[in-house]
């Protein structure tokens, strides 16, 4: 699909309150903590429970996940490749906005594919997207298999299942990597959180 709007007769219309003043209010910056990995990597647990403990230090958050998002925004998509860029291009589009109101917005979503994650990652300015990738192997998540998916697509019942007839590219430069496998959901938090705080996303200051 062309990057250029459909419309021709559209103009950006600029408000008069800038993102500066939304994140005064809010002592925070607005961006994306982008979670990747397979269906069984640990994805919505990090993303609930990275929800809870920012909300709970005061701050402002929403999480994006993508089981939910289906089943209404993107409940027209399915699994083929195509439909898997469309959910992440919308998504990714709806993050950003959520990111411009100030938001620290958490998005959970397997986005198997690099170059639909660095099309997020260009929806907001430098610095304000954090992809984190969850790394544990195939077979851990096989194990987990929260939703009995990886058991249906071994029998032949769900096509296109990633990591078994569908591809996961793995990223390039992620801001932080996780092995879900080695390390608990409590230490897991406490990592993406302490990056969140060296790179300053949850302070804010005039001269930031
Ligand atoms: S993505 O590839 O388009 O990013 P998404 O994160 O929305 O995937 O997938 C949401 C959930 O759908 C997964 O966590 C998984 O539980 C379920 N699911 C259903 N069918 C598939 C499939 N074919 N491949 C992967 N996950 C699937």
């Amino acid at each position: 699909m062309s990057d250029q709007p459909k419309s021709k007769n559209i103009t950006w219309q600029k408000g008069c309150i800038r993102l500066e003043r939304r994140e005064a209010l809010l002592k925070q910056k607005g961006c994306i903590v982008w979670l990747t990995g397979l269906s069984g990597s640990g994805k919505s647990t990090l993303a609930y429970g990275l929800e809870q403990a920012l909300i709970e230090n005061g701050h402002l958050t929403y999480v994006l996940d993508g089981d939910n998002v289906r089943h209404g925004l993107n409940k027209d998509l399915g699994f083929s490749q195509e439909d898997r860029h469309e959910n992440i291009r919308r998504v990714g589009e709806v993050a950003a906005l959520f990111a411009d109101a100030g938001l620290i917005t958490i998005a959970a979503y397997i986005s198997p594919y690099q170059q639909g994650r660095e099309h997020a990652r260009k929806t907001v300015p430098e610095g304000r997207f954090i992809e984190i990738f969850l790394d544990p192997p195939i077979e851990v998540c096989e194990q987990r298999d929260p939703k009995g998916l990886y058991k249906k697509a071994r029998a032949g019942g769900i096509k296109n299942f990633t990591g078994i007839d569908a591809p996961y590219e793995k990223p390039e430069h992620p801001e932080v990597t996780i092995n879900t496998a080695n390390l608990d959901t409590q230490l897991s938090l406490e990592k993406i959180l302490s990056h969140l705080t060296q790179a300053g996303l949850l302070s804010y200051n005039d001269q930031s």
